[in-house]
């Protein structure tokens, strides 16, 4: 398994319970910023919960049109010093992205859910204009009835143009110039705040011989807010599909050879973009569940964290910037060799922070916040004390079993604490 796990990319994995998806009940779910007049705003995201179970409360949201109200948005959040962010009409991604700093005074939500009137196709050479709010389906539709495809989709079609490339959402190939969809972007136009003499904010149209573009492919929306993308398109093509049934013993000596003869697979490939991946990469997909109590454990969770960390931090694996766990982005910072490059366009672009996060501080400057009781049962941190997981409910922070550097939240049926003692642990 060694060279397996070696050639691991990408590991990612959707968190959420199924019994909160049915707490959700809604198909489609609930718009993801909701507002009243006397209380301001909360986001959520499609899932209906974030990672650290706590709610994202805004003072206020805008819902802009056109391009040109996307740019005034910006200019009153730059001359105000509000901060900002963007949010799509489905706010899939399950780490805090789209949550704005509160600790600085003023914030804003920026919606894309209306900017999403125009998706223009240029038969001739192969592209497609597209506002950043119009959803997967919708494009992927109009895309076919001119008789032409994407080069690459996610599995999911209920997700936003813009926030799609904005987390490096992929499909599954290893041909042609890969299975991002950020490596078909030909161009985009990026809404930048910008000093008073250009009216507080800017419109930045953006192709490949622009420097800042590897940036803005690939920007977790932490840059402007993207309002048209121009990807590359192909000849419709119909895809057929054979499940193979084989056992799994040799995987890892021929998955490369299976990527690289057949078109499509579970198998992500090489970007330019500064943080999208530059290699080929394998994904890993784990689905677990979470309790509806935040206290309750993962049954023997310690057998996914420490796999979780011998991904991560053993074999250098790289999270999805659209789903893992904050632990999984720990030191990400020393998995991207450009990494220093995109913090170099985030000060060119965003000199004032307005759009940067509590959860963006944490993961692009290693910026942790102190570890809270419980902290590890949601992957908010790594446990080095008890504390950390669930005492009460018998588990300890323990090392690894293989992989004796991690540190896991193990069960110990006979150190269960008494009933008596789990009134000391108190929910902040
Ligand atoms: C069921 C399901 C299946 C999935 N399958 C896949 C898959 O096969 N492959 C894969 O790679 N991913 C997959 N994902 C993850 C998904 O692609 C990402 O979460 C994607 O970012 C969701 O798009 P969204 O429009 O909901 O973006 P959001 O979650 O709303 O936004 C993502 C981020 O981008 C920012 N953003 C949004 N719009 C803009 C904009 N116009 N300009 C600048 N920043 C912006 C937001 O601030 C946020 O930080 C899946 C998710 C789900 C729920
Ligand atoms: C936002 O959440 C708070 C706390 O849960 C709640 O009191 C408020 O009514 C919510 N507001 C909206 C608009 O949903
Ligand atoms: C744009 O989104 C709105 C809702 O946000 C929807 O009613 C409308 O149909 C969408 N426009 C297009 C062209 O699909
Ligand atoms: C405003 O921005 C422009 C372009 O980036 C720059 O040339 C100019 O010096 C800036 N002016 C101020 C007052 O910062
Ligand atoms: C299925 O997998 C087996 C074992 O790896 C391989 O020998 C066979 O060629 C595969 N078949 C197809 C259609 O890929």
């Amino acid at each position: 398994m060694h060279s397996f796990w070696w050639l691991l990319g990408v590991l990612h994995h959707v968190i959420w319970v199924a019994t909160m998806l049915l707490t959700v009940q809604a198909m489609p779910p609930p718009p993801p910023i909701r507002c009243e007049a006397s209380t301001g705003c909360n986001l959520s995201n499609s899932y209906g919960i974030w990672g650290d179970r706590k709610d994202c409360h805004v003072p206020s949201a805008a819902h802009p049109q056109t391009e040109e109200d996307l740019r005034l948005a910006v200019a009153f959040a730059s001359k105000n010093k509000v901060k900002i962010k963007v949010v799509s009409k489905f706010s899939h991604t399950i780490p805090k992205l789209a949550c704005p700093d509160m600790s600085f005074g003023d914030a804003m939500l920026i919606s894309t859910a209306n900017v999403n009137s125009t998706i223009e196709i240029d038969a001739a050479n192969l592209a497609v204009t597209v506002d950043a709010g119009v959803g997967l389906r919708q494009l992927i539709d109009k895309v076919e009835e001119a008789g032409l495809s994407l080069v690459a989709a996610p599995y999911w079609e209920g997700v936003s143009v813009g926030g799609l490339i904005s987390t490096g959402a992929h499909g599954s190939s290893w041909w042609g110039r890969g299975g991002a969809v950020h490596d078909h972007v030909i161009g985009l136009n990026l809404v930048v705040p910008a000093n008073r003499s250009e009216g507080y904010a800017k419109i930045l149209r953006l192709d490949s011989k622009d420097e800042i573009f590897k940036a803005a492919k690939v920007s977790l929306g932490l840059l402007g807010i993207i309002s048209k993308v121009k990807l590359r398109l192909e000849a419709a093509f119909k895809r057929s599909i054979t499940y193979n049934f084989t056992d799994d013993a040799q995987i890892e000596d021929i998955y490369m050879e299976h990527a690289k003869k057949y078109e499509f697979g579970d198998i992500t490939w090489v970007s330019d973009a500064y943080l999208g991946q530059q290699e080929n990469s394998v994904v890993v997909d784990f689905n677990y569940y979470r309790a509806d109590d935040a206290w309750t454990p993962r049954f023997n969770e310690d057998v996914w964290e420490e796999v979780e960390q011998l991904a991560f931090f053993k074999h250098g694996a790289k999270p999805h910037w659209a789903k893992n766990r904050n632990a999984a982005f720990l030191d990400v910072q020393k998995k991207y060799p450009n990494f220093n490059k995109f913090l170099g366009v985030k000060r060119l672009l965003d000199p004032q922070n307005i759009l940067s996060s509590e959860w963006s501080d944490e993961i692009l400057f290693g910026k942790a916040g102190a570890k809270a009781d419980g902290c590890a049962l949601e992957g908010l941190c790594i446990c080095s004390e008890d504390r950390h997981c669930s005492p009460v409910k018998g588990y300890y922070c323990q090392p690894g079993l293989i992989y004796k550097e991690a540190r896991v939240c193990r069960y110990s049926s006979s150190s269960v604490e008494s009933e008596s003692d789990k009134t000391n642990l108190i929910l902040d």
